[in-house]
Order: structure tokens, then sequence, then C-alpha cells
């Protein structure tokens, strides 16, 4: 959503602020635009679904610029997806991508589809990322809701310091807030995204800089403590996360060759867990055991 367009009156001030302070995302500079389209707004927000956007952005380009259709990726090996994917983090969304990609050869010619329900039976496609494309992408009116959304409605609508469990009132909400116009509204959805993101974060919120100070229910009840609902990020080190993402950087680097699988990680020291890595990962679609070779997808 390009920052840089003029600002109608809304529920929160949130247009004028997104138009001065939003970061500069490749996403969002309009040169980059002319040829993301709604293919790159789906695979970007694919990446960004778990992944911070400073680890995306590096990605996305190679991604694009080696699969620049829907039509192309789905021509792709299981392989070279998960290859490409590299250290992106949960690399099943790698193989929804590729199915999705090959639903919508098969299903929509080869275009992204611009209709939410369609958008929402493609594989590794939810609430937020099918709105999102159908916001940013098409230009078209609906409430796109991440956890950074959820947490200024939290604060600036409900007056609580967190937001509760996610829940179809948080699409209800947000749509009760979206200006009217299209484009106000995909503004408006892109700022409460960025809000979060930069201002109204989860620990240490920067108030003083705020764009919704006056008028903000959590800050008029004096900032109480709301109980955290949020499920804490299970810690990485010593995790069986951990040892898929180590089992997967093995075979990214040994492809297109197999290895043996008495040489994965010979020298982990859980091999138990270094087991359990492998066998879920094949379980996934994410490597392929061959008598005693272990490979990437073929
Ligand atoms: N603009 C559109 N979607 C976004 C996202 N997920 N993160 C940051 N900026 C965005």
């Amino acid at each position: 959503m390009s920052p840089s367009s003029s600002a109608p009156a809304e529920s929160l001030p949130l247009g004028e602020w997104y138009r001065s302070a939003a970061r500069d995302l490749p996403w969002r500079r309009a040169d980059f635009r002319r040829d993301f389209g709604a293919w790159g707004t789906l695979v970007s927000e694919f990446m960004l679904q778990q992944t911070p956007v400073n680890r995306v952005i590096p990605h996305l380009d190679a991604w694009l610029a080696r699969w620049p259709t829907p039509r192309a990726l789905a021509a792709a090996s299981p392989a070279d997806v998960v290859q490409q994917w590299a250290n992106l983090g949960y690399p099943r969304r790698a193989l929804w991508l590729h199915r999705a990609a090959k639903e919508i050869t098969e299903r929509h010619a080869g275009v992204v589809p611009r209709d939410v329900e369609a958008l929402l039976q493609l594989s590794g496609i939810g609430d937020y990322t099918a709105r999102a494309v159908a916001v940013f992408a098409y230009g078209d009116r609906h409430p796109v809701v991440d956890t950074n959304t959820r947490r200024v409605i939290a604060r600036a609508v409900l007056g609580q310091a967190q937001p509760g469990p996610p829940s179809r009132h948080d699409l209800e909400r947000m749509d009760a807030l979206l200006p009217d116009s299209d484009h106000e509204s995909a503004v408006f959805n892109a700022a409460a995204m960025e809000l979060g993101a930069t201002v109204c974060v989860a620990r240490a919120p920067r108030c003083e800089i705020c764009p919704l100070l006056e008028t903000c229910a959590w800050v008029a009840a004096g900032r109480p403590e709301t109980e955290d609902t949020r499920r804490r990020q299970a810690t990485f080190e010593g995790s069986d996360r951990q040892a898929r993402g180590a089992v997967l950087r093995t075979l990214r680097n040994a492809a297109p060759d197999s290895v043996p699988l008495v040489g994965v990680l010979p020298d982990w020291p859980d091999p138990l867990q270094r087991d359990r890595a492998i066998d879920s990962l094949i379980g996934d679609g994410l490597a392929e055991a061959d008598g005693e070779l272990l490979s990437l997808p073929r």
C-alpha cells in the first residue's frame, strides 16, 4: 500500500500518520509494485506470516525472479521449492505455497483470485492472507487482521493491554473501524498493522509518539495490565524445531545429492531427537527416504 495519497476523515486518525511514518518497505514503493502484482503480494504475505520483514526482503526478490507467476512455481520440483525457501523458517509454508500455485494454475487459469472465498480455498491461506491479497493487491474493502492489528484494537478501542485469543470478533471489530472508501480502507488496514509493528508494540509501547494517544481507551484507563493470553514462543535452542532445521540444512547443502542416513547430523547431542526430526520431515513431505538415503523431496 503506497503511503503517498490524500487523507479523508477516519474512525481512528491513522491514514495521515501512515503516510508520514510508514517504513520504506519494497512492496510499498511504486516502482517495485509495478511488476509485483497479486502474485507478489501472495508470496510476500506467505513469507511474512511467521518471519520478520527484514528476513523476508532478501528472499522475496530471488523467489519472484525465479518464479514470476503461479504457473512457473507450479512447474517447479518440491526439492527446488524447499531449497529456495532457505532459512525462512516453518518450511511447510514452502510446500503449501507450491500447492497453492498448482491450485491457482488449475482452478483459476494461473490468475491469483480476487474473491476472498476463493482465496480461502487455497492451500496455506487463512483469514489474514486471503484478505491481505484482496486488499493490498486488488484494492478491495475487507478487514485485514494480523497480530499487530489485534493489539492496536485491544488497546485503542477496548482499553486492554493485550488482545484476547483470536476470534471471529476480530474481523467484525476491524470492519466496523474501516473508512468507507476502498482506497482509504486499504491504507487503514496497512496503517493499523504498521502501528502495531513499530509503535503499539507488545512490550514497552511508544505511546508518546502514538497518533492515537489522545483517544486511546487503554491510555485513558491508565494503561491497566491485562492478562497476556498469547502463546509463548517455545525456546528454539535444543528444540525439535532446531533439529528439523539442522537436518533440512544438511539436505539443502547436499542437494541435488542424497545423504546417507548415518551421515545426517552424526554428532547431534540427542540422537532420538534427530531421528524424530527426520521422521517428522518425511511425514511433512519436506524430506524423502530411499533405502538408507535421505534427500529433499523429489
Ligand atoms: N504490507 C502489507 N502486508 C504487510 C505485512 N504483512 N507486513 C508489513 N507490511 C505489509
